[in-house]
């Protein structure tokens, strides 16, 4: 039975949808920091990627027995996302899920902050070659996007009901 669902998030879109997550299973959800759920404790774990990687999943891993993950990112929310996901975070024996999150770059801060100014740049010149990836990037990095929905839990809660 799982516990609790912990998250990490830097700007608030994963919180959003360990908030969301909750609201639909009645789970309770805290932050990785809080240290709030029991060591060995079986939990779901929501955190944002920087670079490929999932943040406060290798700690969590540590800690809690994980049952399923899931890595928030600004990057369309399909096959190749979850499969990069997979690999990049060496994840084998548990259920592994990508979510589209958004970009806020008032609430981002230090090297975060520059790490991403230089992506866009990055971004900026692919938009220029008509790159459609690219042009969603430069769109989110000057509107502050938010994708996060229920829709994108959609296969997040199939599993989590069918695991009951
Ligand atoms: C330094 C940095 C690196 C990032 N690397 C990735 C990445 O590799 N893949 C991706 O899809 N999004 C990446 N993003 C975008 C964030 O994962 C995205 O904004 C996410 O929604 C942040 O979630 P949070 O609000 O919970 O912190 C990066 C953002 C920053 C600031």
């Amino acid at each position: 039975m799982i516990r609790a669902i912990v998250y990490k998030s830097n700007t608030g879109f994963t919180k959003k949808y360990a908030e969301l997550l909750s609201a639909e299973t009645g789970l309770p959800y805290y932050a990785l920091s809080e240290n709030r759920v029991k060591s060995g404790e079986p939990v779901i774990f929501m955190g944002w990627l920087s670079a490929g990687k999932i943040k406060g999943y290798s700690k969590a891993l540590k800690k809690y027995d994980v049952r399923a993950v899931a890595g928030v990112g600004l990057r369309a929310q399909d096959s190749a996302a979850l499969n990069e996901l997979i690999t990049q975070n060496k994840i084998s024996d548990v259920p592994a899920f990508y979510l589209r999150g958004g970009l806020d770059m008032n609430r981002l801060r230090g090297m975060n902050k520059f790490l991403l100014k230089m992506f866009y740049k990055m971004m900026s010149d692919k938009a220029k070659d008509g790159d459609a990836e690219a042009l969603e990037i430069v769109d989110a990095y000057r509107n502050n996007k938010d994708f996060v929905s229920l829709e994108n839990l959609k296969e997040m809660l199939d599993w989590y009901r069918s695991a009951l």
